[in-house]
């Protein structure tokens, strides 16, 4: 059974807190909040204010995707705005296994995220020290691009390597789920399959349904 991580990238934030309201009554299992910086990826969303306020209105439990330069840094703000997961980009830090335990020092789970065109043989000690893995499925930057079909190559790898989470992330929708779940994926992370719908119960039922029709 597939969790659902609505992105929020592409809520309504004049209404965030309704929105927010909605999502988890359709059912999403979590809410994962971009955090960009504006130097790791070319657009900048919110810092640890804004995702106070999410924080204080979500009832799910709410995962901060950290692409930002020095995610070490501003880890123990995140934590103090109320995740209780953080992931962030190993190529960015010279020390991910430091921030991998950093992170988990701070009492949140940690994950590591990979880009399309990471080396993914090459991330396997940071799957051994992480509660949880992102694969992307588009470049990190922006909600609402094409799906990467090649990337699930990198969801089969990890899942062949790693026994948590692995939750997918860019371009997921009904029309992708469900090669996402039968490459190994089982957190979609959405945002415009989710927010840019008006009716979200169906939305997040399109999600799973989808991804238990396990391949289209
Ligand atoms: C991209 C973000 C994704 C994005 C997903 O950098 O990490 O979480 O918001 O947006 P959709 O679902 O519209 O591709
Ligand atoms: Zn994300």
């Amino acid at each position: 059974m597939v969790k659902v991580s609505a992105s929020i990238l592409s809520a309504d934030f004049a209404r965030i807190a309704e929105e927010i309201a909605e999502v988890e009554a359709a059912g999403v299992d979590s809410l994962h909040i971009d955090v960009m910086d504006g130097h790791y990826v070319p657009n900048i969303t919110m810092g640890p204010a804004v995702v106070r306020g999410i924080t204080s209105v979500a009832t799910v439990p709410c995962e901060a995707h950290l692409m930002i330069t020095d995610p070490g840094k501003y880890a123990p703000e995140f934590v103090r705005a109320g995740v209780s997961a953080i992931s962030f980009h190993p190529e960015v830090t010279r020390d991910p296994f430091g921030t991998l335990s950093q992170i988990r020092d701070l009492g949140v789970a940690a994950g590591v995220a990979v880009n399309p065109d990471s080396d993914v043989a090459s991330f396997g000690e940071f799957f051994a020290a992480s509660d949880f893995v992102v694969v992307m499925t588009v470049f990190p930057g922006f909600s609402g691009q094409a799906f990467i079909e090649s990337a699930l190559e990198n969801v089969r790898a990890v899942a062949r390597v790693f026994d948590g989470d692995i939750a997918v992330d860019g371009g997921v929708s009904p029309r992708t789920a469900g090669r996402v779940a039968a490459a190994g994926g089982n957190v979609l992370v959405a945002a415009s399959a989710i927010f840019k719908q008006t009716d979200r119960v169906a939305a997040v039922g399109a999600l799973r349904t989808a991804a238990g029709s396990g391949g289209n």
